[in-house]
């Protein structure tokens, strides 16, 4: 039996890098995903799984900044596959350079917010699912 048979997971920034390898793994191992992401190509990430593994995966163009947004995204999931057992809080902006050249820091804070915003709808979006 693979590990996450019979789990649902909930997984932001899905679309692209990290979060679609992290959605890979989950589907490997036997989860049903819902496939979180700001952007629309979140849909294209989601049908190579399905196509690949037979995965069972819905997905929500959201911004995890957005409360309502991700509250929905969860009472989706939970509506669809009856529960949500992880949620893996993973959208985020990084940007990287030498430290000199953050010169616009409103632009530095406005990523790290999103992280921090992102992370904060956690535990609401976890009590949807869990009820
Ligand atoms: N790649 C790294 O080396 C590295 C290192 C440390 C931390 N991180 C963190 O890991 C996370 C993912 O990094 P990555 O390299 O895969 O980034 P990425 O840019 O390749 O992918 C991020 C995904 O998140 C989505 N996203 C961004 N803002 C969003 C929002 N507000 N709501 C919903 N979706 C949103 C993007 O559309 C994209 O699909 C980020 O939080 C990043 O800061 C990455």
């Amino acid at each position: 039996m693979a590990k996450l048979e019979g789990k649902t997971a909930l997984i932001t920034g899905a679309a692209a890098g990290l979060g679609q390898g992290i959605a890979e793994a989950y589907v490997k191992y036997g989860a049903k995903l819902c496939m979180v992401d700001i952007s629309k190509e979140v849909e294209d990430a989601a049908e190579k799984l399905r196509r690949e593994y037979n995965a069972e995966i819905i997905t929500v163009v959201a911004n995890v900044a957005d409360r309502e947004q991700m509250k929905a995204a969860a009472a989706q999931t939970a509506e669809r596959f009856g529960r949500l057992d992880i949620a893996c809080c993973n959208a985020g902006v990084c940007r990287l350079a030498p430290f000199e050249e953050m010169s616009d820091e409103s632009s530095y804070l406005t990523g790290s917010q999103i992280v921090i915003d992102g992370g904060s709808t956690l535990p609401e979006t976890m009590s949807i699912g869990t009820n």
